[in-house]
C-alpha cells in the first residue's frame, strides 16, 4: 500500500497556519491538489501560494467552518472543478481557557461551534463529494481526518469547553465511521489527538498561564519548556510532527483504519 497522494482532491480547514498549513503543505508534496481553507483568507492565500511556488497544486479559498452556507459554497466550488474529494481534513478550531464557573455559556457556545459544529458541517456538507470517489472509481475510499486532542481523551484543568468539544470530536468521529461503513460508502474517518504543539493556539495558552501564574513560569521559553516536561520524549511537538500522521491517515497505506485514534502527543497519554 502506497502514502502516495496522487491524483487525489484535499481540503483541509484552517489551512492558514500551523498545523493546518504544514498539512496543507505535506499532502500537496505527497501529489495531492489541496484547497486550503480558513477564516483567514490572506494567510491561506500565503499557504496556497508557497505550495504552488514549491511546485505543488494547491487554491485557497475563504471558509467559515461555523457557515453551512460556506460550506454549500465551497461544496459547489469543489463540484463544479473536480468534482469530488478524496481527502477532508476538519482541522479548524479555537481554544478557551480559564475556569469552568467563569465561562459564560457564549463562550461556551462559540467553542463548540467552532469545534463541533464545524466539523459536523463540513462532514454533512461535503458527503456526497466523498461518497462520488467510490462511485467513480469502485473500491477506491475517501478519508475524513478529524482534528481532536489529547484534551479529547484526558482531564485537564480550566478548559472545559475545549476539552468537551474535542471528546465531541472523537465520538463524532466514531459515529461517522461506523455510519459511513454500514452504509457501504467506502469512506474512512479517524481523529488525530495531538499533545502539545507549537502553535499559536499553544502559545496563547501558555502566555495566559503566565500571565495569570498558574504556573511556574516567567516567560513564554520558561512555560514551553515546563509543557515540554510533560511529554516523555522531552520536547513539544512540531506542526510536521501532526502532519505526517494526517498524510498517513489520508493514503491507501492506512486503508483498514477506520474510527480509530491516533495519538501523537510524544509519550504524554501513555504515562
Ligand atoms: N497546538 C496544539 O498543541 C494542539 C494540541 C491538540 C490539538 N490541536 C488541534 O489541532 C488543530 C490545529 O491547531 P493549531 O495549534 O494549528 O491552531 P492555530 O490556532 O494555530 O490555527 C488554527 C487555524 O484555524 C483557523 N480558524 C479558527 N477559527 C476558524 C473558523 N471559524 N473557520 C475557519 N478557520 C478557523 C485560524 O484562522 C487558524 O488558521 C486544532 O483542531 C487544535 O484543536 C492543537
Amino acid at each position: 500500500m502506497t502514502e502516495s497522494l496522487e491524483g487525489k482532491i484535499a481540503l483541509v480547514s484552517g489551512g492558514g497556519r500551523a498545523i493546518g498549513a504544514a498539512t496543507a503543505k505535506l499532502l500537496a508534496q505527497r501529489g495531492a491538489e489541496v484547497l486550503v481553507s480558513d477564516i483567514a483568507t490572506q494567510e491561506a492565500e500565503a499557504v496556497a501560494a508557497n505550495i504552488c511556488a514549491e511546485g505543488g497544486r494547491a487554491i485557497a479559498l475563504s471558509l467559515d467552518v461555523r457557515s453551512e452556507a460556506g460550506w454549500q459554497t465551497v461544496h459547489d466550488y469543489i463540484g463544479s472543478r473536480f468534482p469530488k474529494l478524496d481527502i477532508l481534513v476538519n482541522n479548524a478550531a479555537v481554544e478557551l481557557f480559564g475556569p469552568s464557573e467563569e465561562i459564560t455559556l457564549e463562550e461556551w457556545r462559540a467553542v463548540q461551534a467552532v469545534n463541533v459544529e464545524g466539523v459536523f458541517l463540513g462532514a454533512k456538507t461535503l458527503l456526497p463529494l466523498l461518497k462520488a470517489v467510490h462511485r467513480e472509481t469502485p473500491g477506491a475510499t475517501s478519508s475524513v481526518i478529524n482534528l481532536s486532542s489529547v484534551a479529547g481523551i484526558i482531564g485537564r484543568p480550566d478548559q472545559l469547553a475545549y476539552m468537551s468539544s474535542k471528546g465531541a470530536v472523537r465520538s463524532m468521529s466514531k459515529g461517522l465511521a461506523i455510519e459511513y461503513a454500514s452504509k457501504g460508502f467506502n469512506i474512512r474517518v479517524n481523529s488525530v489527538h495531538p499533545g502539545g504543539i507549537e502553535t499559536p493556539m499553544l502559545n496563547n495558552v501558555l502566555q495566559y498561564r503566565v500571565e495569570e501564574e498558574i504556573i511556574p513560569a516567567k516567560t513564554l521559553a520558561e512555560a514551553q519548556q515546563l509543557m515540554a516536561d510533560y511529554h516523555p520524549l522531552g520536547r513539544l511537538g512540531q506542526p510536521e510532527d501532526i502532519a505526517n500522521g494526517v498524510a498517513f491517515l489520508a493514503s491507501e497505506a492506512s486503508s483498514f483504519m477506520t474510527g480509530t485514534e491516533l495519538v501523537i502527543d510524544g509519550g504524554w497519554t501513555a504515562q
